[in-house]
């Protein structure tokens, strides 16, 4: 797809990115002094905090980006609203804080749901009276910032724990953008990948451009648990590590192709069901029942299910043969 004018793009073509694309342009472009991003870890909440930011009229104004988790609470407070000189042991000269650099511009509060109550409680004020003092200070300091905070964790939870204010979390979620995981885009993961391939491809040197029939299909079944940047440091490292033009399910690690049900440990339930007939019989009616799963995952491709498995196609047409899978020349 093109870039659009901010440099930024938003890649996918299922119908929940489009609205999302659109919705982005809606809420930069409007009044909302605070928005509220919800998405699962690598899904973009980051791309999109800086898309709204770009496509609004603060777009010359600063966009600063805050990881409430990554600062230390005491810190937090001065690194926000600044301080006065002799405020607290150590500000030993005065220092305007990341919210008078973001005026007119942007402030993105990343893991929201990290700030301490006293932090809350300051932060709701400032959207309720625009203005703010440095620590120490006795004049308020008037700004006007547009607050985009981002959680992956859905926030109501937290506030029906009393970890996070009603007040604010009202406040925040009048313009709430959810960011769906990557598993309920269709065929955008192909996009993504073509992307991001394209990228890799140009700073490493690699050619990877297609993939496996039976990649295609283990990426449409797959989970993504982290969701886009799972799926970029899976690529980058195939880019870096492997030969040729084509993703092979051999470059997959065993952690995908284990919950794609690909390979050993697919079939563990079975084990551990209670086995009448021995040890003998268990044990091979284990072996059956894992090899039928990894041939049910490969679409019946015995030399696919082999890779799962960790076998040669030789040896698991023997192994077949000798549990009475049918011949070596079936399945
Ligand atoms: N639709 C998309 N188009 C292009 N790139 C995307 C898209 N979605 C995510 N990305 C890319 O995926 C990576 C992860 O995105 P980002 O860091 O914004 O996720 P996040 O939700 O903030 O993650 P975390 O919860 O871990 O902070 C980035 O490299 C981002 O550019
Ligand atoms: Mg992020």
């Amino acid at each position: 797809m093109m870039p659009s004018s901010t440099g930024l793009s938003l890649i996918g073509e299922h119908p929940s990115i489009a609205a999302l694309r659109e919705l982005i342009t809606r809420v930069a472009r409007s009044k909302a002094q605070t928005v509220l991003i919800y998405g699962e870890t690598g899904t973009g909440k980051g791309l999109v905090a800086r898309m709204i930011h770009q496509l609004s009229t603060r777009a010359a104004a600063e966009f600063i980006d805050i990881n409430c988790a990554a600062i230390p609470a005491q810190l937090l407070e001065s690194e926000l609203f600044g301080h006065e000189r002799g405020a607290f042991t150590g500000a030993v000269g005065q220092k305007a804080g990341l919210i008078e650099a973001a005026n007119g511009g942007t402030l993105f509060l990343d893991e929201v749901r990290e700030l301490d109550p006293v932090m809350q409680a300051k932060i709701l004020t400032l959207l309720d009276n625009r203005r703010f003092r440095r620590v120490g200070a006795v004049k308020p300091i008037h700004v006007d910032v547009r607050f985009i905070a981002a959680t992956n964790k859905i926030l109501l939870g937290e506030v029906n724990a009393g970890h996070f204010r009603d007040d604010l979390y009202y406040r925040l979620q009048v313009i709430a953008v959810n960011i769906p995981p990557l598993r309920e885009r269709g065929d955008d993961v192909f996009l993504l990948a073509e992307h991001a391939l394209a990228s890799y491809n140009a700073s490493h040197g690699s050619r990877m451009r297609h993939f496996a029939p039976e990649v295609e299909d283990i990426f449409r079944r797959y989970r993504w648990p982290g969701n886009v940047r799972e799926l970029e440091n899976l690529l980058e490292r195939i880019c870096l590590l492997e030969d040729g033009e084509r993703i092979e399910v051999a470059h997959l690690p065993q952690r995908i192709l284990r919950e794609v049900g690909l390979a050993p440990g697919a079939g563990m339930a079975v084990a551990a069901s209670p086995a009448p007939g021995g040890y003998h019989q268990a044990t091979a009616r284990f072996q059956r029942e894992l090899i039928a799963a990894a041939l049910r995952a490969a679409g019946g491709q015995v030399g696919v299910a082999a890779q799962g498995l960790g076998l040669s196609r030789h040896a698991l047409r023997h192994q077949m043969a000798r549990l009475d899978m049918g011949g070596p020349d079936q399945a």
